[in-house]
């Protein structure tokens, strides 16, 4: 069984044992899995190239240890609970055995529809259980799955779809969230006449009934072609470096780039981090509130949890639907055990007031955890006081889709948690400060970038079709370090305390959103002729987006024409990336070899304008008077 740390001083000397024989320590925990065929050699790395290589030669298939692994003893326990967003419906529950046979049949679809190991399976659809198991059965069979959340909009899905060459997409016809229905299929046909060649069958699975198009010999009911495949399906011999899925992730430059992660070292790694950072027991109930559409859910929904043989839930719904206790409602219907949601969720779940969480008994909940940006201190606080009431520690955990798995986290029950610190590197993960020039900081007491200096399992092998600019945005910052893109403070005990994104990344409501693609988006406006967003603080988003818009010729009606780029955003990008804020701008600070210089943006984006440093350096230093003087007019 996968090793679980039971105290602090245990925490202490298995830390020390992973930076002192990395290889040891991971060989043995991979031990503790079903393999084909056993690696040859744990680790071989290279940050220069980069080259990252875990349990070498090594054969398995990860859907074995989600599933056939636990049938003999656990088969009957539930693995995964369904909770629809309409709470008078039906929960659903699958077993391991239900699970086992459901994704048999699927996979078994996938082959009869020509799907081979290789070949990318997109996923565009809601939190229903076909999600999982699609995911899984794609996994059984060596198929890489490429989920995109869906809230992003046609444009956005056929960039995905085109990029890695999906030869099927599956989908619903329609997604319930909250009050709203959303044609889902609708979607992925504005997105296949994109000219999304690669395309073969879609594969639709009904969700709410009302009447679709299906396009002939292309579109599939998920009902025609699932239920009556066989219940086995042998698990495809993967080796450890093997794709096992892409997922698309937006970084300061250019377009979302695919985020590679292989078979072995994620096996090994979210099990590892879910068992022990959530602490989690046999009999527990574990909900993660993400959307699969994201890391969190392929890591701690799907792979860690059903790794472990845990009970894992998903939620179709929202927080607010049909009020704002629905998460404290299921809470307590469940017993959930642990619970991992994201601050924004908190936040705007707390601006609805205590009596919510009061009406309901969530005397189940030993832990809490967080995640996708900082949590402030007041959040931390009520969600401490008014969810956890004192006695269920918080996990405030650090990670990236690039990661794969949780980094930096408190251990529940076996310390004392320090309010907003995401405290202690994971077993195996060596973390580090640099200073601007490169150079580690040493002292102990420190603020700096954070960098990760030896590899882990689960870390990022490659952005999809582009393998250099995986090396150029992750590895060629500092010499032989993975940088995150974040920074964070050091304290004189060593714990780190992250305090956000140091590049062109904002993180609105959790969700990541380069700068680059939102101006990209605004630039398609026909009025626009430049554009420059920044993030700025937002009460309940962590952080709002906040556009610098030069426009051609006088605006007359700035609201509507806020409303007009609205629209533009989101066709091309989706609803989350819509600006907060727009300001109508003569011109924008510019450097003298034309860079915007963000920095002055950011700081009057945020009100903070008595305090703009040297801006003598710039192109245009007039420019910075007028944009502060009219900052009151942004709508
Ligand atoms: C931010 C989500 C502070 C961070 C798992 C990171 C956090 C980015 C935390 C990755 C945390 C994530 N405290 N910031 N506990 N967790 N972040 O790829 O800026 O969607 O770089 O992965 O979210 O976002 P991603």
């Amino acid at each position: 069984m996968t090793l679980q740390i039971k105290s602090y001083s245990e925490y202490k000397k298995v830390y020390k044992n992973s930076v002192d024989n990395p290889e040891k320590f991971w060989a043995a925990q991979a031990r503790t899995f079903t393999w084909m065929k056993k690696w040859d050699e744990v680790v071989e790395w290279d940050f220069k190239k980069p080259d990252v290589k875990w349990f070498v030669g090594g054969k398995l298939n990860i859907t074995e240890n989600c599933l056939d692994r636990h049938l003999k003893r656990s088969g009957n326990k539930t693995a995964l609970i369904w909770e629809p967003n309409d709470p008078s419906q039906p929960y659903k529950t699958y077993t391991y055995n239900e699970l086992y046979e459901a994704v048999c049949q699927c996979a078994n679809m996938l082959k009869a529809n020509g799907i081979k190991k290789g070949d990318r399976v997109c996923f565009y659809m809601p939190m229903v259980p076909e999600l999982t198991i699609g995911v899984l059965a794609c996994a059984r069979i060596g198929a890489v799955h490429s989920v995109v959340f869906a809230g992003f909009s046609a444009t956005a899905l056929a960039d995905r779809i085109k990029d890695s060459e999906c030869k099927m997409v599956i989908c619903s016809d329609y997604n319930f969230r909250g009050g709203k229905i959303i044609p889902v299929k609708e979607v992925v046909d504005d997105a296949l006449k994109q000219r999304c060649k690669s395309v073969e069958t879609v594969i639709v699975h009904q969700n709410s009934g009302d009447k679709v198009k299906m396009k002939k010999n292309r579109d599939k009911w998920w009902h025609d072609e699932v239920p009556r495949r066989r219940k086995t399906c042998p698990a495809v011999e993967m080796d450890s470096e093997d794709m096992l899925f892409i997922l698309y992730t937006s970084g300061s430059t250019g377009k979302p780039k695919g985020v590679v992660h292989t078979c072995g070292g994620y096996m090994v790694y979210t099990c590892f981090t879910f068992k022990n950072v959530f602490q989690y027991q046999k009999g527990d109930v574990y909900w993660c509130t993400a959307d699969i559409g994201w890391i969190t859910g392929h890591s701690y929904i799907i792979y860690g949890p059903l790794l472990a043989g845990a009970t894992t839930m998903m939620f179709e719904g929202v927080p607010t639907y049909p009020d704002a206790g629905r998460f404290w409602h299921i809470c307590e219907k469940h017993r959930v055990n642990q619970f991992y949601t994201a601050p924004t969720a908190i936040r705007a779940l707390m601006a609805q007031g205590d009596k919510w969480p009061s009406h309901y008994d969530l005397s189940s909940i030993k832990t809490l955890g967080s995640v996708g940006e900082p949590i402030n201190e007041e959040a931390w606080n009520w969600y401490n006081e008014k969810i956890g009431k004192g006695k269920a520690p918080i996990v405030d955990t650090w990670w990236q889709t690039e990661t794969g798995g949780i980094m930096i986290s408190p251990l529940p029950g076996l310390h004392k948690v320090k309010p907003c610190y995401a405290m202690l590197p994971m077993p195996g993960v060596q973390p580090c400060l640099v200073d601007a020039d490169g150079k580690e900081i040493r002292k102990k007491e420190a603020e700096g970038l954070l960098c990760i200096k030896y590899p882990w399992p689960s870390m990022i092998r490659t952005t999809y079709g582009d393998h250099e600019r995986c090396r150029q945005v992750y590895f060629s910052a500092f010499e032989d370090k993975y940088f995150t893109g974040d920074g964070a403070r050091r304290d004189k005990q060593g714990m780190y305390r992250i305090i956000g994104r140091v590049d062109d990344v904002i993180n609105v409501s959790g969700h990541r959103i380069g700068t680059a693609e939102v101006e990209n988006a605004i630039n398609e406006h026909p009025q626009v002729i430049e554009s420059a967003v920044v993030g700025y603080p937002h009460d309940i988003k962590g952080q709002g987006i906040y556009a610098y818009v030069i426009t051609e010729g006088e605006i007359a009606d700035p609201v509507a024409f806020k409303k007009s780029v609205h629209e533009v955003v989101t066709k091309v990008i989706g609803p989350i990336a819509k600006p907060d804020k727009i300001q109508i701008v003569p011109g924008l600070p510019k450097t003298r070899s034309g860079k915007i210089m963000r920095r002055i943006l950011r700081k009057v984006a945020s009100g903070d304008m008595d305090n703009l440093g040297d801006v003598s350096t710039l192109l245009n230093p007039q420019i910075v008077d007028s944009i502060k003087s009219s900052k009151d007019e942004a709508v």
